[in-house]
């Protein structure tokens, strides 16, 4: 570089720093804002600035756009995009977009937040599943994740309940254990087997055949005791 340049750079940066400077100077309420070296009024929470103010007009405000908004007073020219809940993160709306309130969103059903900014969800995961062998021990909520836990001896669990049922119990149903239960699955049982059927039916038949006998000697022993009385009177 030339000494010229070097001198007209640091002419220029001078510039620059004088102006820097001035305006740090001016130092305006919080209602006001700086445009230029002025302070002008801000423009109230759902509006914008349209126009700075001069020496001789006030700041012109105009209302945000559909689909924008302002929490504040300001002294911006842009109002801010409202947040967009994006079903592709777990979210939906709580709250719609107002034009001085940002929307506010949740997880939607199934889900549960894992990042909060200023009362908003940012972003939301699916409640875990539980496994097979595990029961529901707290259900998921919005801000929580779902927690399973797994079943007890002797239950069992898909992993959809709130709770383990117990293994069916064949013993003492008087079935034939044929799969002992695990915490996945329920025990299988089978009805007895015929030898165990045939016995009880014959059993049966003997008691009703000796219960018949018995009737007919009682029969027969009463008729041989009641006649002889029927013909003495
Ligand atoms: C939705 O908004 C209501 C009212 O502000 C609040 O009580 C509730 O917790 C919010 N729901 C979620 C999931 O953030
Ligand atoms: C469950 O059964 C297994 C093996 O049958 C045993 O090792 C374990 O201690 C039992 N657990 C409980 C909590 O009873
Ligand atoms: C439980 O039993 C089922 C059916 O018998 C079997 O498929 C599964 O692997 C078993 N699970 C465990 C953890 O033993």
């Amino acid at each position: 570089m030339t000494s010229g340049g070097n001198s007209l750079t640091a002419a220029v940066l001078l510039l620059i720093m004088m102006k820097v400077f001035s305006v740090l100077t001016l130092s305006c309420s919080s209602t006001m804002y700086q445009a230029q070296d002025l302070c002008c009024q801000k423009c109230p929470a759902g509006n914008r600035v349209k126009t700075d103010c001069t020496e001789t007009a006030h700041t012109s405000c105009v209302a945000c756009e559909g689909g924008t908004h302002m929490d504040k007073p300001s002294g911006l020219k842009q109002c801010t995009h409202c947040t967009i809940c994006d079903l592709s993160f777990g979210l939906k709306e709580n709250r719609t977009c107002t034009s001085t309130l940002d929307t506010v969103c949740k997880p939607e059903d199934g889900f549960y937040c894992v990042d909060v900014a200023a009362g908003s969800c940012m972003a939301a995961h699916k409640h875990r599943q539980c496994q097979p062998g595990e029961y529901i021990s707290q259900t998921g909520t919005a801000f929580r994740d779902t927690e399973c836990s797994d079943c007890s001896n002797g239950t069992f669990s898909d992993g959809t309940l709130k709770f383990c049922r117990p293994h069916r119990p064949c013993e003492s149903l008087n079935l034939k254990l044929i799969r002992p239960g695990n915490a996945t699955t329920d025990a299988q049982c089978e009805e007895q087997d015929q030898d165990n059927v045939v016995p009880i039916i014959i059993g049966c038949l003997l008691t009703i055949l000796v219960i018949g006998i018995v009737i007919v000697i009682v029969i027969y022993v009463k008729r041989k005791t009641l006649c002889p009385k029927r013909d003495v009177l």
